[in-house]
């Protein structure tokens, strides 16, 4: 494309832009008082003025000039009022910012073929969540191209984007941002009443606006990772911690000498510390998963929580399976003939429970620093949706996220911080192990 015919496209986009702006500043009169209110004395004004136009500009009727002053102002007036009005609908449909915002985006390389950026066509505010909402005609930018600028759009406007997604159009993008003066804290303490009630919605931490969460039903297992005192352990502790105080039946499997496992976790969680009870208890597992195969099939459920819903006192406990460093458990590296096998054999359990716990409410809440495909099989790994990674280097947050957002966005020497596989980072809440 040759720069006169980027011209005359860049042309025709800014007629186009000014057309938005009008239908966004018409239809906000019926949606916006204040809008409204400003265009109804506008029209009074016009209304007055012309009722005592004579009075305003004289007109003296007596010579032909007077006549023919009169058929100017008659004709002209109407069609400047008329103008004035356009110009008025525009200027209220054009959000505040919006010409600046439009140039950071050129600055930050967003632009279609013919150099153009979105247009921004609404903003809007919500003081109860501080969210403001920016909506944009993408002018031929799909949403993959955004969501890979996330952060040069960011830093360009000093905002955080909590959300990027389609409007109902497939031609608007609709951005949800926070100011980027506004920061997660660094220490946020737990309490119970945070709890969530659904079934099985369990949180992670407190994101920038709100607590990150899972729900167990639609995402059955979670890897945690990052490299070593960025606080993988405290997490998993808290994540037990809540499936714990919400009815669920612990399982730990931990091969660093259970020193980060207060006494309490033993006492009150199946607490495995040898590999081949740990094969006994993965065993039992699986029986316990065949078992209720068979009672949902009989039922005809399609799955824990619909079971649970209708036989509310003889509903199944979800089964977590938890393991604190799970690298040093499936680490074949110099082991024996027989305890490879053993391993493979735990391996091979794990593998099951990732394929087909969800529906049976089994699920695996797994740790490690190092999850290279040689110790996290792909059987494991590929069943394992929703990932998280503390600080680590490039090659961790890559194997873990499969891109390196741990390593570009989580500063080193941070503890709890952590960011999920679809970007969204939070702080992992610091509680009390003495509550269990
Ligand atoms: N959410 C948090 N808020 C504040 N401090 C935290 C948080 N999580 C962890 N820490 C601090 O970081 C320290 C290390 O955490 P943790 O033992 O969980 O790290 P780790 O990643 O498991 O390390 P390793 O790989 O060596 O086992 C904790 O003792 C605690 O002081
Ligand atoms: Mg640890």
């Amino acid at each position: 494309m040759d720069n006169n015919e980027k011209f005359l496209i860049q042309r025709k986009t800014r007629l186009r832009y000014q057309w938005l702006r009008f239908k966004t500043g018409f239809c906000g009169l019926f949606t916006n008082w204040i809008k409204a209110l400003i265009a109804v004395t506008y029209i009074l004004f016009v209304v007055l003025f012309w009722q005592f136009k004579e009075s305003i500009i004289y007109i003296n009727n007596e010579d032909i000039f007077g006549a023919a002053n009169k058929i100017t102002v008659e004709l002209a007036f109407p069609i400047i009022f008329i103008a004035l009005f356009a110009a008025l609908i525009i200027f209220l449909g054009t959000p505040f910012g919006a010409k600046e915002i439009n140039e950071r985006l050129l600055r930050t390389g967003l632009v279609n073929h013919a150099g153009e950026t979105p247009l921004l066509i609404q903003k809007s505010y919500d003081k109860s969540n501080c969210v403001t909402t920016m909506e944009f005609e993408s002018n031929g930018i799909p949403l993959c191209d955004w969501e890979n600028n996330k952060e040069n759009i960011e830093t360009i406007l000093n905002v955080y984007i909590d959300e990027i997604k389609q409007g109902k159009r497939r031609n608007r993008i609709i951005l949800n941002t926070v100011s980027g003066d506004i920061q997660i804290p660094w220490a946020v303490d737990w309490k119970d009443e945070y709890l969530r009630n659904k079934d099985f919605e369990i949180i992670l931490g407190r994101g920038l606006l709100k607590d990150i969460s899972v729900d167990l039903n639609k995402i059955p297992h979670i890897l945690i990772g990052g490299s070593t005192g960025s606080g993988k352990s405290f997490l998993l502790k808290h994540l037990l911690l809540q499936c714990f105080k919400k009815g669920a039946e612990v399982h730990i499997a931990d091969f660093k000498g259970g020193v980060d496992f207060y006494r309490k976790w033993r006492e009150k969680c199946t607490f495995i510390m040898d590999k081949t009870k740990l094969l006994e208890d993965l065993e039992n597992l699986i029986n316990e998963l065949e078992r209720r195969k068979k009672i949902l099939t009989e039922t005809s459920c399609s799955n824990i929580k619909v079971y649970n819903g209708l036989f509310l006192y003889a509903g199944l406990k979800r089964i977590i399976f938890a393991c604190d460093e799970v690298a040093e458990l499936l680490d074949k590296t110099g082991l024996s003939k027989e305890d490879k096998e053993l391993i493979s054999q735990i391996e091979n359990k794990i593998s099951i429970i990732a394929r087909q716990g969800r529906a049976f409410g089994i699920h695996l809440i797994l740790a490690t620093q190092r999850p290279d495909a040689n110790i996290l099989p792909g059987q494991i790994r590929n069943n394992i949706d929703y990932r998280v990674c503390g600080r680590a280097d490039t090659v961790l947050s890559q194997i873990i996220l499969d891109n390196t957002k741990a390593a570009d966005e989580i500063p080193k020497h941070t503890q709890g911080r952590f960011i999920t596989h679809d970007g969204q980072i939070f702080q992992g809440y610091m509680y009390d192990e003495a509550s269990l």
